[in-house]
């Protein structure tokens, strides 16, 4: 910045926090429920709505129960959700993930038709299907890349067909953003677009979510496809990949640690962004307000208007309920 403001005493930047009124008006960043998606976990069978011990307040939610849940957080202002299925069963391909009648798929139909306004978004992965718990088949001891984009194609297609706005493949496999892209015109859903977890690091914080989603590799990690946390101009290189592949939305995850790569992308790319608050760090704060170290509200509200004030337009976060509350 070349402006230079005179110097104390003339400046005395106290003069706009004197009042509450005052700190309003100068304001550069509003958190509201418009900012976040809900991710939500759903599951076969009926009338379940059963905590998940690592994400406290967080439920595995079968999908007449999901219904009610997201009838609460829509009252409370938040217009989007991204859903996550645990199958019945895992095999080698993951094919429960494109299984019409799957309950990611039965949960898209049951929203869209019970709230036709909510912005419905799947994640596209194979982790959760596959018995080996990795993000796409194997070949030996790595993932098949190529292989993999056939099989999320599928999904993304088989989450379209079911209603979805949007498909957001997270599985980190190069060329995915266009096999979906083509896939999907191919089906006639040129209109659903693709939110590419485009930069998605090889993360400790995904933790509590493993254990949500029962997808903790069987063996080894996810290193080979996920991106190394030390890399700051290899993350622009998969977004400008997905952007020229044809994302419609670009998401940064995780979200707290990344706040730097959050900065980059928004001031790389028009696109709009996305960044996730994941698990560990949903977890990490529900842990210390347990503990009556952290004041819930105050500390949730402070992180999630940091994901804002990076660039990020929409966080995608187990705290979308919650916070959207205290917001309204
Ligand atoms: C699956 C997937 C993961 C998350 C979202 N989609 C986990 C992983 O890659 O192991 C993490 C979400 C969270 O931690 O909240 N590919
Ligand atoms: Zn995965």
């Amino acid at each position: 910045m070349n402006f230079q403001s005179p110097s104390f005493p003339v400046t005395r930047l106290r003069r706009l926090r004197g009042s509450a009124e005052l700190r309003a008006l100068v304001r550069e960043t509003q958190l509201t429920p418009n900012d976040f998606c809900y991710p939500l976990f759903v599951t076969e069978g009926e009338n379940i709505a059963s905590p998940i011990s690592a994400l406290p307040g967080q439920n595995h939610w079968s999908v007449d129960q999901l219904m009610g849940e997201v009838q609460r957080a829509m009252a409370v202002g938040v217009r989007s959700v991204i859903l996550f299925g645990l199958p019945s069963r895992k095999d080698e391909l993951g094919s429960e993930a494109y299984a019409e009648g799957a309950p990611v798929q039965r949960a898209v139909t049951a929203l869209k038709r019970a709230f036709p306004q909510l912005v419905v978004m799947t994640d596209v992965c194979l982790c959760q299907y596959t018995d080996h718990g990795h993000c796409g088949p194997l070949c030996g001891e790595t993932v098949d890349n190529d292989a993999a984009l056939k099989l999320l194609a599928q999904t993304a297609v088989s989450h379209a067909r079911a209603g979805a706005d949007l498909v957001a493949p997270s599985d980190m496999m190069d060329g995915r953003v266009a096999a979906l892209r083509t896939a999907l015109d191919g089906a006639g859903f040129e209109q659903v677009g693709i939110l590419s977890y485009a930069v998605k690091f090889a993360s400790a914080y995904y933790g509590p979510f493993r254990e949500a989603a029962g997808s903790k590799p069987a063996f080894g990690d996810r290193r080979s496809y996920q991106m190394d946390s030390a890399n700051r101009r290899e993350a622009l290189r998969e977004a400008a990949q997905d952007v020229a592949e044809g994302a419609d939305w670009l998401m940064v995850k995780p979200a707290l640690a990344y706040l730097d790569i959050v900065r980059d992308l928004r001031e790389h790319f028009p696109l709009p962004l996305a960044c996730y608050n994941v698990s560990g760090e949903y977890s990490m704060i529900k842990a210390a307000v347990a503990q009556g170290w952290l004041d819930e509200r105050q500390v949730v509200l402070e992180t999630l208007l940091s994901m804002k004030r990076a660039g990020a337009d929409l966080i995608l976060t187990y705290f979308a309920r919650q916070a959207a509350e205290w917001l309204a």
